[in-house]
């Protein structure tokens, strides 16, 4: 073969030799895990500042990549398998990565880490303010007292107060006394007394003092009464139309009443026309006479022989309690000879009945037993 030939060979072979590359290439991408990929598959990607790695066409691999931003602390590090260079934080020579936990000698200090920055970030308790702080070794915030003139209070013990006005004071958390203040009425004319808190309230009228609950009744038909606030108010009462023949009009009264008549003599309601022991006539406020029975105490009469005394209305007993065998009334306490049964009240406090048995051997027991008779109770 001469060189010509040769030439013409290689012109040939390097003419079609990249058709017979691509003939011969994958459509897809190879991984460096080894494995193939077809186009559009996701993959992962070595680099860990690449992320969303996906299979474009025959060999071709596209990644998103991850933007940093640049740490604040002076030798950033880059911790292997992640992307970004990040600060360390050192504290009495131990070096601490992001997010580690980390040792604080302050009280007030809580949970802390190892920031980002390269910064220790803590949780900060917060006190409450305190008027009388008292500073605790080892404590981050200050135990709080009341100082009162030199009295020391602890939070939540009862405190004294000159002050009318202050009720059940007692040590605030704050250090401060805290007291329930009393509230007063609103008043007029108020009146303040020594060691009261309220004043005192009246009312005033024509430089009259008037209490509060006085009444000021200068006109009947307008009786004023002072009121809680030291206001008077007044009312105005209508008379009710009276229809009696007799009547009378009082001048402390605003309206005319009415009066009965009985023998060419008036009485006023309420007054006794007949004094009669237990049936009076009494005068009504309409002008008519009525009779109102006296009524009697509803008493439990512990006798057999109750009488109405003469000039009386109700029952009583003029013996004091006895009891009865038919008609024959014994005396509590006393024995009684009925033909020939011998006879004494039993029961306690009182039965009606007499309790009677045959004489001779039962007087004799009667004596013996008669008081467990008495006691007994049916
Ligand atoms: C309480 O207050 C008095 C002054 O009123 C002061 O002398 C004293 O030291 C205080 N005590 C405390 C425990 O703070
Ligand atoms: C009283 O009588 C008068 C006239 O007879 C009448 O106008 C008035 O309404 C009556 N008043 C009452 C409270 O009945
Ligand atoms: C009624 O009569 C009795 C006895 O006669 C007398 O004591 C009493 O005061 C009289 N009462 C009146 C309201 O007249």
């Amino acid at each position: 073969m001469g060189f010509h030939q040769a030439k013409n060979c290689l012109t040939v072979f390097l003419a079609v030799l990249p058709v017979l590359c691509r003939a011969l290439t994958p459509p897809g991408c190879f991984g460096s895990d080894g494995n193939y990929y077809n186009p559009g598959d996701p993959m992962t990607s070595t680099n860990p500042c690449e992320v969303d790695c996906i299979c474009k066409g025959p060999g071709e691999i596209e990644c998103n990549k991850i933007g940093c931003e640049i740490p604040a602390c002076e030798n950033p590090i880059t911790v292997e398998g992640s992307c970004c260079p990040v600060c360390q934080c050192e504290q009495d020579g131990v070096i601490y990565n992001p997010g580690d936990a980390m040792y604080s000698d302050n009280p007030c200090e809580a949970s802390c880490f190892c920031g980002n920055d390269g910064q220790r970030v803590c949780a900060v308790m917060s006190c409450i303010p305190c008027e009388n702080p008292i500073h605790i070794d080892g404590e981050c915030c200050p135990r709080c007292i009341c100082n009162e003139s030199g009295q020391i209070y602890n939070i939540g013990d009862a405190m004294h107060s000159d002050n009318p006005c202050e009720a059940s004071c007692f040590c605030g958390n704050d250090g401060q006394r805290v007291c329930a203040m009393m509230a007063c009425l609103p008043c007029e004319n108020p009146i303040h007394v020594d060691g009261e808190c309220c004043p005192r309230c009246v009312c005033k009228q024509d430089e009259q003092i008037y209490n509060v609950g006085e009444i000021i009744d200068h006109d009947p038909c307008h009786p004023c009464q002072c009121q809680l606030d030291g206001t008077i108010t007044c009312e105005t009462i209508e008379c009710p139309n009276i229809t009696c023949r007799y009547r009378v009009h009082p001048k402390e009264s605003c309206c005319p009443i009415c009066q009965c008549m009985r023998k060419y003599k008036r009485y006023l309601p309420g007054q006794i026309v007949v004094n009669s022991t237990c049936k009076p006539q009494v005068c009504q406020p309409d002008g008519s006479i009525k009779v109102e029975p006296v009524t009697c105490p509803d008493l439990q009469l512990q006798c057999a022989d109750p009488v109405v005394p003469q000039g009386k209305c109700c029952p009583e007993c003029p013996n004091g309690n006895t009891c009865a065998y038919g008609k024959y009334i014994i005396r509590y306490g006393e024995e009684k000879v009925i033909g020939t049964k011998l006879c004494r009240c039993w029961g306690n406090p009182w039965f009606p009945n007499a309790f009677c048995t045959e004489t001779k051997v039962s007087a004799m027991l009667l004596r013996y037993y008669g008081k467990y008779l008495a006691a007994y109770n049916p």
